[in-house]
Order: structure tokens, then C-alpha cells, then sequence
């Protein structure tokens, strides 16, 4: 497994180019089950998830290859409905086959994901949803067993906004037969531009951007090629990144809209911000302020950004306090931080940060993907070096980061290790 070696220090400064999104390319790639033909989707991210999603629509007989940022998809010698264990296991969006799998072939088998790092991710509302339409849901074995003659459209209501079980809904209900009208879906960018993707493959979807999506099922639907949307996490971790080394960046190839949210707080917390088309800059000069972060839905602060906001605000010289609605236990990333010198105690689902301590490299172990480049960011601000284990749960959903961090001026060095 690989670690990194940070070193701290470093004011960012440079310009970088933003990747595709992961998410929402975890959202696409499952959705050409639905139409046979060749897709080419380009702004692919190359990340391991992608290639484990590859992997998944391989074992089910489509071709998956990807080239750089390239994906070449191809669905027709798809045959297959199960999704193995071995590749759930390693990537939960793995579940989003369950919808496409059940309207094309009317039978899906998908292991059930199971926990992650931060605690159960229930999937109740996926199944509820497929029950709606019609299917027959039962579990045996850790597995996910469906079976729907033909899918029909109904009316569902998310008792929670979920990404993943509204992305499901949909790719189940444009094939389904008549109407269905799903109420609290979820708003994220990932979720309209999975709409956006299925409406161009001849989908009848209404309402897109809204928490009111009504789908018009249709017979047949037509494989066509997209650009994926720029990754906004990504794009915020390096803001977050240059906002606390007090430094100064351009990021290029970012939607700034689906950054608002971010940008209000990164300028709350004294940050000069412009934003030109798909390109953002910005500028730390005076010492960040402890702005309080609370997690929500879209359009409001990702959770997805929870862990970095923490690792920020320890730059900051006063108290604030980061609270997590979405996952209330995903706070694996404070002792590692604390291991620094970070001074953060956690009150259920809220962390208290008394920022502007001083902090002394340490080695750390990552858990999770977005703890992960927490841990990295705290290292930039943390004096000598902090080696950052496990850094293949980074790998998960940051592409060529280190390479993007030097294009900044930061030293953050990729070293093999035998064992942990
Ligand atoms: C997506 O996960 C993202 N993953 C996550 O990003 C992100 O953190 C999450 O949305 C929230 O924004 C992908 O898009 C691949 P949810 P998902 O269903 O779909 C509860 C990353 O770092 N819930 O929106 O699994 C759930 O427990 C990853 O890139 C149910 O109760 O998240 C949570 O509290 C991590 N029942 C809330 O909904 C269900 O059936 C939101 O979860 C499903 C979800």
C-alpha cells in the first residue's frame, strides 16, 4: 500500500485544472445498462472507482475500457444481473445497477454493500423505491434478489433526500410502464445530470433540478455519449486547500454553480473569490476566520466537504464548530487530526474546533476518502512532515493529486510501503 509524506509550510500557489466527477460518472456508467449500443463518455475521471464500476459492467458482459479520461462503454453483449460481493465490497455505488438491471432484464442480483468506514448506509429507501414499481424484493444470503415482470410507474416519496436511491428510481422508472412521480428527490448536480443523460438517451423526464421528478415511461431508450460534469468536491478540497496555507489559485474546468454554497463560506471566512465562466480564483492574504460549517442537502455545504472544513479550521485562530447532519458519525478523521496537536472535541454529531494551535507533523491513518485528504490538508499546515497511510482510500476519488498539489507548490511525496 502506498503512504504520503506532506510537508508542511507551504503557501499554494499556481493554477490546476478540476477532473470529472466521480460521482457523477458512478451514476452514468450504470445507466448505459438501459440502452444497448456503444457510449463514449469523455471527462471521465481515472480513479479506482471508476475502474471497480468498469470492472462491475464486465462482469456482467458489457465492455468497459478506459483511456485516460475516455470511457468506452459497450452494452451489447451485456447478459448478466448479478453484482458480486468481491466488487461491492469496495464500492457502494455499486447498488445504482439495481434500478437498470431490474428494466432491462427484469431480475437484479446485487450484494448487499454493508457498512462503510463511518457506519451503516442503510439502502432501505433503494428497495422501497423498487417495490413501488413493482418489484419483488427479497434478501438471502447478503443479497439483494429482484425480480419485476415489468416495472410500473408509481408515487414515491423519499422519507430522506438520497442521492443514490433517487439516481436508482430514475434508472428504474424510464422504462417502466406509465407515469411515475418521485417528491423529495434529491437536487444534487450528480443526480440532474444523471436526468440530463437519460433524457438525451430518450428518457421523458420533467421537473429536472427540482425535488419533483414525474418520469413518462418508454419502450426503448438510445446509447449516446457524454461529457461528465466537473468534480465539485474535488474543486472545493483545493480551495479549502489555498484558503489555509493562505495561498492563491486558479482552478479551471469547474461549474462555480454548484459551488455557491462553498464559495459564501470560503468568502465568510475572509477568502477573495472571483469566478470567470468555469474558472474560479482565489485569494487568502489576511488569516482565515472560524466559520461555523453545518452539512446539508443540495444546494447547501456537502458532507462530502465536512472532513476538509474541520481540517481548515484548525488554520484559524478561535472556536467554530462543524456539524454533520447527513452522517452523523462520520468524524473517523479528529484523533488523527488531534494526533497533530489539533485541539477538537466532538459533541454527538458536532465537532469543536479551538483552531490556531501549533501543529507538528505525525503519521496518520486514513479511513475513508474524503478523512483521507483531510489528513493531507492538515499536513500542509502542520510543521516538518506528516505521513498519511493508506492512502488508496484517496486514490478511491482524487485523480493524480499529488501531481495537481505540486502544480501548487506543495511537497507531498508518493512512497510504497510493505505493510500498512
Ligand atoms: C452519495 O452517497 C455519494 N456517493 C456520497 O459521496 C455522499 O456523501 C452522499 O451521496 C451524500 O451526499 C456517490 O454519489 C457515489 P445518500 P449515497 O443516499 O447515495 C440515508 C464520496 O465521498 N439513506 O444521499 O449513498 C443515508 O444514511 C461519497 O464521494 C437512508 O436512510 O448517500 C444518509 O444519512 C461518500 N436510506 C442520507 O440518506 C437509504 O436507502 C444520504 O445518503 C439511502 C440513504
Amino acid at each position: 500500500m502506498d503512504k504520503f509524506v506532506v510537508s508542511g509550510g507551504k503557501r499554494l500557489k499556481g493554477s490546476i485544472s478540476v477532473s470529472g466527477s466521480k460521482n457523477g460518472v458512478l451514476a452514468i456508467i450504470p445507466a448505459t445498462i438501459l440502452a444497448t449500443g456503444v457510449y463514449h463518455i469523455t471527462n471521465t475521471p481515472n480513479l479506482r472507482d471508476v475502474w471497480t464500476m468498469s470492472q462491475l459492467m464486465n462482469s456482467m458482459g458489457a465492455f468497459c475500457e478506459l483511456n485516460e479520461n475516455s470511457l468506452f462503454i459497450d452494452t451489447r453483449e451485456l447478459n448478466k444481473f448479478e453484482a458480486p460481493y468481491e466488487l461491492v465490497k469496495k464500492m457502494r455505488a455499486s447498488i445504482y445497477v439495481l434500478g437498470p438491471l431490474l428494466a432491462r432484464f427484469g431480475e437484479a442480483k446485487v450484494s448487499l454493500p454493508g457498512g462503510c468506514a463511518w457506519g451503516p448506509r442503510p439502502v432501505d429507501l433503494h428497495l422501497k423505491g423498487m417495490e413501488k414499481l413493482g418489484a419483488e424484493i427479497t434478501i438471502e444470503n447478503g443479497f439483494i434478489n429482484a425480480k419485476a415482470k415489468k416495472l410500473k410507474g408509481a408515487r414515491f416519496h423519499f422519507d430522506v433526500s438520497s442521492v443514490g436511491a433517487t439516481g436508482n428510481m430514475l434508472m428504474a422508472a424510464v422504462l417502466a410502464e406509465g407515469t411515475t412521480l418521485l417528491t423529495n428527490a434529491a437536487l444534487e448536480p450528480e443526480i440532474t445530470a444523471l436526468a440530463r443523460f437519460l433524457v438525451k438517451m430518450g428518457a421523458k423526464i420533467e421537473g429536472i433540478g427540482t425535488t419533483e421528478l414525474e418520469i413518462q415511461g418508454v419502450t426503448s431508450l438510445n446509447a449516446v455519449d457524454e461529457v461528465a460534469i466537473p468534480d465539485r468536491i474535488e474543486a472545493a478540497t483545493f480551495l479549502i486547500a489555498a484558503a489555509m496555507t493562505k495561498g492563491e489559485i486558479e482552478l479551471k474546468n469547474v461549474n462555480p454553480y454548484h459551488l455557491s454554497s462553498v464559495l459564501a463560506k470560503l468568502e465568510d471566512s475572509g477568502s477573495e473569490i472571483d469566478v470567470n465562466g468555469d474558472t474560479i480564483y482565489l485569494k487568502q492574504d489576511e488569516d482565515p476566520k472560524p466559520i461555523d460549517f453545518t452539512t446539508s442537502v443540495y444546494p447547501g455545504l456537502p458532507t462530502d466537504l465536512q472532513a476538509q472544513w474541520v481540517a481548515y479550521m484548525m488554520a484559524t485562530k478561535g472556536m467554530s464548530k462543524v456539524t454533520d447532519t447527513i452522517y452523523t458519525d462520520r468524524f473517523k478523521h479528529i484523533p488523527e487530526l488531534q494526533r497533530l496537536g489539533a485541539d477538537i472535541k466532538m459533541v454527538d454529531n458536532v465537532a469543536i474546533i479551538n483552531g490556531g494551535k501549533s501543529l507538528s507533523g505525525a503519521t496518520l491513518m486514513s479511513s475513508d476518502l474524503r478523512g483521507s485528504v483531510a489528513l493531507v490538508l492538515a499536513g500542509l499546515i502542520s510543521e516538518g512532515s506528516t505521513e498519511v497511510l493508506r492512502i488508496y482510500h484517496l486514490d478511491r476519488g482524487y485523480e493524480k493529486i499529488e501531481d495537481k498539489f505540486a502544480k501548487l507548490g506543495a511537497t507531498i511525496k508518493r512512497v510504497k510501503t510493505e505493510l500498512i
